[in-house]
């Protein structure tokens, strides 16, 4: 638990900071030259999208030079970053997905930014790598921006889940969702992309055969992590994203979304499985591992790795 001191109110005001000038960037997206491809592909050969880099830069350069943080590392760089030399080493590193939906900027759906902290463990003076491939149950905070009909920041220092509205009119974050827990019983809602049905394993099929069933399930798929999980989480529900044959772990990436969502879900009452054990448990070996992703109302997480159980 970080010491509840103002240096970590201050890296959390800094997050916020970055969050709004993202914001202001992604509601007027369509005005700017920020639509659009920077027609190269990132170290998971995925289209970048210049709201990418925007994001990327804006994080960064509101952190690095602060004294709070020790190194870096974000889903659209290969490696990780200590601070440089110029500016002075802290004790926290933040790993993060700057942008997270970016299929989704160029159609106005609702997009986010996601980020996790944890404290340096290295003896070194500037952070290294093992202080960013800490299992998600050492993180001292997480949270996430949602770009959506409002902008959100909802993040958890291991004291429950709260939730802050940007009030345009202040240009600061309110308080609006205080102590965010998931809905119990929940809506009957999952949250899958079907159109994988036929590269999943038996397990996962006849758990999706099994929901439909029951004839009480609606699904709901936006295709931003950040968005699906914040509906799971105000209405219920589970959030899959599978292993499949061309994704033999999925394809959310541990560090920057996994993890996060993971601590946020514990957090909030719920939790968060890879389908055969839990996110905050897996111990990182790369900064860009993927893992399968089960989260949101528990007993919906337990039945998903009781199907998948069965198929091993
Ligand atoms: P990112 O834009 O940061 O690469 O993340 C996209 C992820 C995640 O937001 C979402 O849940 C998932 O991709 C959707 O994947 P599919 O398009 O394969 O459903
Ligand atoms: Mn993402
Ligand atoms: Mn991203």
């Amino acid at each position: 638990m970080p010491k509840a001191t103002g240096v970590f109110t201050g890296l959390l005001n800094d997050i916020a900071l970055a969050a709004k000038i993202i914001s202001r960037e992604v509601n007027h997206v369509g005005l700017s030259e920020m639509l659009g491809d920077t027609g190269e592909e990132n170290s998971h050969g995925e289209r970048v999208q210049k709201l990418d880099i925007f994001a990327d830069d804006v994080m960064r350069q509101i952190l690095h030079h602060t004294g709070l943080i020790t190194c870096m590392a974000s889903e659209e760089k290969e490696f990780f970053w200590p601070v440089p030399d110029s500016f002075p080493s802290g004790e926290y590193v933040v790993i993060y997905d700057p942008l997270d939906g970016s299929s989704n900027i160029d159609v106005n759906v609702s997009i986010g930014t996601i980020f996790s902290i944890h404290s340096k463990i290295s003896s070194s003076e500037r952070g290294e790598l093992s202080d960013c491939l800490q299992a998600g149950k050492h993180q001292v905070a997480a949270g996430y921006v949602l770009y959506g009909s409002s902008t959100m920041f909802v993040y958890t220092i291991g004291r429950g889940v709260h939730g802050f509205t940007l009030d345009p009119s202040l240009g600061e974050f309110v308080l609006s969702h205080e102590s965010m827990c998931f809905p119990d019983p929940p809506r009957h809602v999952y949250s899958i992309n079907e159109a994988h049905y036929n590269s999943w394993k038996t397990g996962q099929q006849l758990l999706i055969d099994h929901l439909k069933d029951g004839g009480d399930f609606s699904s709901r798929y936006i295709g931003s992590l950040v968005a699906d999980f914040h509906r799971t989480l105000l209405q219920g529900g589970i959030f899959m994203y599978p292993s499949g044959k061309g994704a033999p772990e999925g394809k959310l990436r541990l560090l920057y979304e996994c993890s996060p969502i993971a601590m946020l879900a514990k957090q909030a009452g719920g939790r968060a499985s890879t389908g055969a054990r839990d996110v905050l448990e897996v111990i990182p070996d790369s900064l860009h591992q993927r893992v399968p992703l089960y989260v949101g109302n528990s007993e919906l997480v337990d039945l998903a790795e009781e199907f998948l159980a069965e198929e091993d």
